[in-house]
């Protein structure tokens, strides 16, 4: 029987939590007509070359650094990865036609349905402007929260750490980390926000998942804030590829 193949292309690959995760997920669920490999390409320039040498491949995971430079490439995108303009999920239909799509979109919806209340109407702070923040900015004004984002460089809609006051935190109770900061092995780091102004009012979200608690949570438990980290969205992205890959209307 041949195999359907899917894979992830990145750069570099080293730890990479998708290979493994659906090697376990085929073994536990008796999936044995699948196979989930790493393609790691120094250039996205080789990304041609890779469909072609591996005719089998119905769908791939897309990560650092080309979640924006694999768009080029596709011939159609689902209408949320058009907006963000980012892509973590391919899609190769019979016909070889390739969709984008943007799973890390649907995980961090349901991480944050999950988390906050559908009461909550705060503010969301979210520290970092880099690729996962996109997802994570979508979603938080899909539900009409205010947003304001908190960066090392000046720029529309977003403040510099320094000037992040405690009294900002009155308003924002639902602080989202997508910095690298604290992530493993730089362990002791974490992000320059105001922790004394934390209480158990706010709301922190972590989209690290190595380790499970980073600096940032652990300070923000101890000021009794309710704290959660990005292993759950991390799952949920994985599964809802593998369900666009088979899902015959995706
Ligand atoms: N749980 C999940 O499913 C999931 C999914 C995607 C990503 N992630 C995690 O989210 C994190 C970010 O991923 P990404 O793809 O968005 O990375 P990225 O594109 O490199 O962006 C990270 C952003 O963090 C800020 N930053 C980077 N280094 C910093 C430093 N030394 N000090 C302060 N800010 C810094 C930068 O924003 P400014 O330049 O504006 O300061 C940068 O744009 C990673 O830890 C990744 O593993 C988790």
């Amino acid at each position: 029987m041949s195999k359907r193949e899917f894979g992830l292309i990145g750069y570099p690959l080293s730890h990479s939590f998708s290979r493994s995760y659906f090697a376990e997920k085929f073994a536990k669920e008796g999936i044995d007509d699948a196979s989930y490999e790493n393609h790691p390409i120094e250039r996205i320039e080789m990304f041609p070359d890779l469909l072609q040498k591996i005719p089998g491949l119905r769908g791939l995971n897309v990560t650092i650094p080309y979640k924006e430079a694999v768009i080029p490439y596709l011939d159609a995108l689902a209408e949320d990865a058009a907006e963000i303009g980012a892509v973590n999920t391919v899609k190769r239909y019979s016909n070889g036609e390739l969709k984008g799509f943007n799973s890390d979109i649907y995980g961090f919806a349901e991480t944050l349905r999950r988390f906050i209340p559908d009461s909550y109407k705060g503010g969301a702070l979210i520290l970092g402007t880099g690729g996962a923040s996109k997802a994570v900015k979508y979603v938080c004004s899909k539900r009409a929260l205010s947003i304001l984002s908190v960066s090392r460089k000046r720029g529309e809609g977003r403040i510099l750490y320094e000037d992040l006051h405690e009294d900002l935190l009155t308003d924002y109770q639902l602080i989202i980390n997508t910095t690298p900061l604290g992530m493993h092995p730089k362990t002791d780091d974490f992000p320059g926000i105001p922790y004394q102004a934390l209480t158990p009012n706010h709301y922190l979200l972590d989209l690290i998942y190595n380790p499970s608690e980073t600096e940032f949570l652990k300070r923000g438990a101890r000021q009794g804030s309710l704290t959660k980290n990005g292993m759950e969205m991390l799952i949920l992205q994985a599964e809802k590829s593998w369900e666009i890959w088979n899902n015959p209307h995706c």
